[in-house]
């Protein structure tokens, strides 16, 4: 056989046991002495190259050359990609150097705010829906009897995408989704993000969140809804929390009031969320008007309720001494990870 049969021979060779060798029915070592030792079949064709003519030695070198470094490289390859760690191997890993971290995420503070209101009103039955952001002008207005044109929609400036499709302003208009689409009794709590076009500053943004409450039954009153909010701000806020509504004016409620947890003046974040007073306004609320049970065809003279709207910034707030609102929307790491 000539030495350049030879060559191709070998290398052909190596590829189908490089083959066996990929399917692990073939020992890398074995491999390895069979092609590269002293004794192994590359020195071989070395050996043989003494005995060719002067003049053809320098390609059929370099032949040879080339097959022994694919060879090299075909098995550095696969022994580095391999999972067997052999003890040369082990010897390369420094056990002193300190380990890969791995990211740890943490609850938002306003979802946690969210998540523990939601559990203390799931232990007296109200259970939780989600309504739209984006909503049409007469599920955040027109049904919950604020007209075009009333005042009241001054409190609550909107952002409008046209003329009938808003932000939502409040989560009061998935009171109506709801009701449109169910019958009472009905227990619910509507978590959410709502929208109002303020100026941003360390007090206001342009979105934040409310939790609505919504209760309607025969013969509910106002004592009904006092006593669920002092049973919840007891549970949120602690046993001797004290609380005191004050009248308020809502279109869709009637009586309606707002509700203040006295929180005192112990810290700077303290005074300048309460604005000096000691008291957070927390919710408003009030006896369903019935003009809102119209515009979902209930029959007003069985059924009534009471809804409440709560904030949840201020809470968080208050609760994390967080003193700008601007910190909760931007997403920094260094903030949101003292949340564990
Ligand atoms: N939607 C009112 C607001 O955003 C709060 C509210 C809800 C008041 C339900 C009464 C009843 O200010």
């Amino acid at each position: 056989m000539s030495i350049r049969d030879e060559i191709k021979n070998i290398e052909s060779q190596f590829n189908s046991d490089y083959n066996l060798l990929t399917q692990d029915k073939l020992d890398f070592n074995d491999i390895k002495v069979k092609y590269l030792s002293r004794k192994g079949l590359l020195s071989g064709l070395y050996s043989s190259l003494s005995t060719v003519d002067n003049s053809e030695k320098p390609i059929i070198g370099q032949q040879i050359n080339n097959l022994k470094v694919t060879i090299n490289n075909k098995l550095n390859s696969f022994e580095s990609s391999s999972s067997n760690i052999n003890v040369g191997q082990f010897n390369e890993i420094d056990l002193t150097l300190p380990g890969t971290k791995y990211l740890e995420g943490s609850i938002h503070p306003l979802t946690l705010i969210i998540q523990q209101i939601k559990e203390i009103f799931n232990k007296i039955g109200f259970s939780s829906i989600y309504g739209t952001e984006v909503d049409t002008d007469y599920f955040n207005f027109e049904s919950l009897n604020i007209p075009k044109h009333h005042p009241a929609r001054d409190m609550q400036d909107t952002f409008y995408i046209d003329k009938e499709i808003l932000l939502r302003t409040h989560t009061s208009s998935s009171q109506v989704h709801y009701m449109k689409d169910n019958n009472p009794p009905i227990r619910i709590l509507s978590p959410g993000r709502v929208y109002r076009n303020e100026d941003i500053s360390v007090r206001s943004y342009c979105l934040f969140h409310q939790i609505e409450g919504l209760y309607v039954d025969k013969n509910v009153t106002f004592s009904d809804l006092k006593g669920t909010l002092e049973y919840f701000a007891k549970q949120f806020f602690g046993e001797k929390t004290k609380i005191r509504f004050r009248p308020s004016y809502f279109p869709f409620t009637e009586p309606s009031a707002e509700m203040d947890v006295y929180w005192g003046l112990n810290s700077d974040s303290d005074y300048r969320i309460t604005k000096g007073t000691g008291w957070l306004e927390i919710l408003g609320c009030g006896m369903v008007n019935p003009a809102v049970f119209k515009s979902v065809d209930y029959d007003t003279e069985k059924w009534n309720g009471y809804a409440f709207g709560l904030g949840i910034e201020r809470i968080a707030m208050l609760k994390y001494g967080i003193d700008d609102i601007r910190l909760l929307y931007e997403g920094d790491i260094n903030f949101l990870r003292q949340f564990k």
